[in-house]
This record gives structure tokens, sequence and C-alpha cells, in this order.
């Protein structure tokens, strides 16, 4: 089924949520530049397709959230005793989703360096640097440490309610 049912999420809402969830795993790989002044074989290998990704992420969050609303009077009730907690996490989490890649934009811009998505120029590299853009951008990587925090608890409240709740949760997203 395309749409969402009270008892399960449909495909589409499934597939969304699965696909977004492995490429944001892999954008977490870019923490690793922290590591050995930015040597680290993870950054180096998932670094090169960061932009590029988190730009894909950014235009599957959209089309997600506007799916999502789509199915809000058809969709599972959370089964939660915090629904409202639950809710809140779900919309910071597309929040960062959405917010991260226009700031990750703004930060490349004011360290004077061209925005290439798949090889396209997005934003010509400017003449010096920019430093308001640079300041604003850095709240890509605090929005960085929200979301990976974030979603260590939603993959854990997730797993909570499989394995110990031993309830529906985690069954109808799969
Ligand atoms: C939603 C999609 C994205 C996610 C989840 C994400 C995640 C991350 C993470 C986890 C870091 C490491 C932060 C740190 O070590 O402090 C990072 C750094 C970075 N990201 Fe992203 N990113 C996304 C999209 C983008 C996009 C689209 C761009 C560029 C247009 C971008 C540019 C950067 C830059 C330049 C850094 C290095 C920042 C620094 O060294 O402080 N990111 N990102
Ligand atoms: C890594 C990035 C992830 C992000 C950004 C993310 C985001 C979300 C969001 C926004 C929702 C709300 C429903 C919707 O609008 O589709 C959701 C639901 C859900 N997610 Fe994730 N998720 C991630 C990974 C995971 C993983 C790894 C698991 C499993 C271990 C998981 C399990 C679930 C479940 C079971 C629901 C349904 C919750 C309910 O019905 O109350 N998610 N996720």
């Amino acid at each position: 089924m395309i749409n969402d049912s009270p008892d399960r999420y449909g495909s589409v809402t499934r597939f969304f949520h699965w696909l977004v969830a492995v490429l944001v795993i892999q954008q977490f790989f870019k923490f690793a530049d922290r590591i050995d002044e930015g040597k680290h074989w993870l950054g180096d290998t998932f670094g090169p397709y960061h932009v590029s990704i988190g730009a894909v992420i950014m235009l599957l969050a959209i089309f997600r959230l506007l799916w999502s609303i789509k199915q809000k009077n058809q969709r599972p009730a959370i089964e939660s005793p915090y629904p409202k907690l639950a809710k809140a996490v779900h919309g910071i989490m597309y929040f960062c989703l959405i917010a991260m890649p226009p700031l990750g934009a703004l930060y490349i811009h004011g360290h004077g360096y061209p925005v290439k998505v798949f090889g396209q120029v997005l934003i010509a590299k400017p003449a010096e640097k920019v430093q308001w853009a640079h300041d604003i951008g850095e709240l890509h990587s605090i929005l960085a440490f929200v979301l990976v925090f974030l979603v260590i608890g939603h993959i854990t409240v997730a797993l909570y309610h499989h394995f110990i709740r031993k309830d529906n949760t985690l069954r109808r997203m799969i």
C-alpha cells in the first residue's frame, strides 16, 4: 500500500525513511575529519560526496515532510507515554535535515570556496572570505551534534519498543 494506514506506514513513507536514514548515517562519517587532522580513511572515503549527498537529503526531507503532512489523518498513532516528546524529536530531526545543507553551503562560501553539487557550481567562489557567511555556517556543526544525539536516542527508543515493550512500533516502519 502506498499510503499510510492506522496500523502500518505505507511504502512511500517507509522508502523515504530508510533511504534518508542510510544517507544521514553515512553523512555522520564526516565527524571522522576530527581524527588524525582530517586524514582518517572514513573522512577521506565519504568526504568527497558530503555536499552532493547532503543536497539530496535536503530534497528528500522536504518531499518526505510534505508526504507526511498529507498522511496526517491516516498514519499510525505514536505508541508512547510521551507522544509530544516523540513528535518534537521527529520535528527537530526534519528541521536539521532541511537547515543543515544551506548552513553547510554558507560555511564553504564563507571560507572562500565555490559550492559545487554533483560537479555543478551552485555558488561561485567569492573574491575573498565572507565573514558573516562563515559565522552563520558554523551552526552546521552544532546542528550535526544535535542530530547525531537525537538519532542515537531515536534508534535506542525504536529498539526499546521492539525488544522490551514488544509492541508494533518498529515492525510497522519495516
Ligand atoms: C542533512 C545533510 C547533512 C548532514 C547530516 C551533515 C552532517 C555533517 C557532519 C556530521 C559534519 C561533521 C561536523 C563536525 O565535525 O563538527 C559535517 C561537517 C561539514 N559539512 Fe555537513 N552535513 C549535511 C549536509 C551538508 C551540505 C549540503 C554541505 C555543503 C553545502 C555540508 C558542508 C559541511 C562542511 C563544510 C563541514 C565541515 C565543517 C567544519 O569543519 O566545521 N554539509 N556535516
Ligand atoms: C538515521 C537517521 C534517521 C532519521 C533522520 C529518522 C527520522 C525519523 C522521523 C522524522 C520519523 C517520523 C515519521 C516520519 O515522518 O516518517 C521516524 C520514524 C521512525 N523511525 Fe526513524 N529515523 C532514522 C533512523 C532510524 C533507525 C535506524 C530506526 C530503527 C532502528 C528508526 C526507526 C523508526 C521507527 C520505528 C519510526 C516510527 C515511529 C512511530 O511510529 O512512532 N529510524 N524516523
